[in-house]
């Protein structure tokens, strides 16, 4: 199937690249002309596992391609996806500037049938607003060319974005066209062999579903760390109680890790979008609220440790900080952690010395005028002559360390570990002071 699909982050490149991977004919299109030429030469704007191979080889094959022209774009594709951000405004509202933008842009070339398709995340509502902004602006070229409007909300995780495409949980189409439906279903058929994974429902329950995801997910962590913040008051191990109860199905292992807080493009700003849906229409989200609020507060976690190991005098100190991605295996810094901590070790007057496995360029580009981060090649060389270590994003490379080093390089042989990568008795036995989150100290 011919497909287009505006916007190449994290959603509309890995999607794009999938589904030209299938054997579809996909063109991307992007405002970004930097971003496209250096796609065009293979060169990914972003740290996707699995992702280069699958671009290299569709654009090679001729079944990907790169584009800032609209119309050549909305000519080419029967089904158009809309993936562009959608990020938070000031409060906390979903910003939907973009994706009016492609619709109205869709509408302006527009010579017969599309399937428009909302996969960015959006507000509940936001495909009527599409449907009329592409009516509006096909009366004003006095044309009536059919078209439908669908949810396709995206679940793909990123550091498994390429995996979660090519293998979805879920396939949810919000339409109550049968001609839009059919079409979907064909696009994706090759990813629905197993058993049936698509799942058609109204409009607005399809983008109230990729919110509700977002927000239990979210509601998951924010309630471990609560937990975590108590256990540590009452001298309990919040380890020995996540495995206790995980081991409930109904409650389960996934997502109850406690930790610096949750980060990256989703999580923060679907929590806040939703609170401001609900609270436009005049119901309060008691539980949003306090996700939330509990992530705000556990974001500074680390450094009230920091601030109490140190007795307030962290100026002139030197942090060795592992992690600065919002999670592992990517290279996103959108409202991670570690951004939160730096910045204000900043304000407090220390210096930082990071690494990451991929995510040095994103914090260059980000941080790259502050005085007091150095950006170092290594693990180890974040080490030298810092005061004491900080791990905030739990890469593989960070669970197996070699103490020893660490205690030989460190000033003070202290590891603050905001992801419980190790175990305290073992640490302590080690000759570290070690603070985790939830095990114990406060
Ligand atoms: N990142 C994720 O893990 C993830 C997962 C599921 C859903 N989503 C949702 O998908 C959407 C996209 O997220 P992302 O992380 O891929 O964003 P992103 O910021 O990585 O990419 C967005 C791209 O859209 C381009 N763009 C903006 N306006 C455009 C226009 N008028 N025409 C063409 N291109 C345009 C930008 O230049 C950019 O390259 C968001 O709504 C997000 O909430 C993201």
């Amino acid at each position: 199937m011919k497909i287009t699909v505006f916007g190449t982050g994290y959603v509309g490149l890995v999607q794009g690249a999938v589904l030209a991977d299938a054997g579809h004919q996909v063109v991307c299109v992007d405002i970004d002309e930097i971003k496209l030429a250096r796609l065009r030469l293979g060169i990914l704007p972003i740290y996707e596992p699995g992702l280069e191979p699958i671009v290299r080889e569709t654009v090679a094959d001729g079944r990907l391609s790169f584009t800032s022209n609209p119309a050549e774009a909305v000519e080419h594709g029967t089904v158009i996806f809309i993936a562009v951000g959608t990020p938070p405004n000031e409060d906390g509202s979903a910003d939907l500037q973009h994706v009016l933008a492609v619709a109205q842009t869709i509408a302006k070339h527009m010579q017969g049938y599309k399937v428009i398709v909302d996969k960015s995340t959006v507000p509940v509502g936001t495909a009527d607003r599409v449907a009329e902004m592409v009516t509006l602006t096909l009366q004003q070229r006095s044309q009536a060319i059919e078209f439908d409007v669908v949810s396709n909300p995206e679940f793909l995780k990123e550091g498994a974005a390429v995996a979660d495409c090519q293998r979805p949980d879920r396939i949810i189409i919000g339409t109550a066209s049968k001609r839009a439906e059919a079409l979907l279903r064909e696009l994706y058929e090759t990813f629905n062999r197993n058993h049936d994974r698509v799942m058609v429902m109204d409009v607005r329950s399809a983008e109230l579903t990729k919110y509700a995801a977002n927000c239990m997910l979210a509601t998951k962590i924010s309630f471990m760390n609560e937990i975590a913040n108590i256990a540590e008051r009452v001298g309990a191990d919040i380890e020995a109680v996540r495995l206790g109860i995980g081991s409930d199905p109904r409650i389960g292992y996934h997502f109850i890790y406690p930790g610096a807080g949750y980060g990256g493009s989703c999580f923060p700003k679907d929590v806040s979008a939703l609170i401001h849906i609900s609270e436009e229409l005049g119901f309060n989200p008691l539980i949003l609220s306090a996700v939330d609020a509990r992530n705000q507060a556990q974001k500074d976690v680390l450094f009230t440790k920091l601030y109490k190991h140190f007795a307030g005098q962290i100026k002139g100190k030197t942090i060795a900080l592992w992690g600065l991605s919002f999670k592992p295996n990517t290279d996103d810094m959108r409202d991670a952690p570690s951004r939160v901590l730096m910045e204000s070790l900043w304000a407090a007057g220390a210096r930082v010395q990071a690494y990451d496995p991929v995510a040095m360029d994103e914090t260059q580009r980000i941080y790259g005028q502050s005085p007091n981060l150095a950006l170092v090649g290594t693990k180890e060389a974040a080490l030298q002559d810092a005061d004491v270590l900080v791990i905030v994003t739990e890469w593989r490379t960070f669970k197996t360390p070699d103490f020893e080093q660490i205690k030989k390089s460190l000033k003070e042989p202290v590891i603050f570990d905001g992801r419980n990568l190790f175990d305290p008795k073992a640490m302590r036995e080690k000759g570290f002071t070690y603070y985790a989150i939830g095990r114990g100290d406060v």
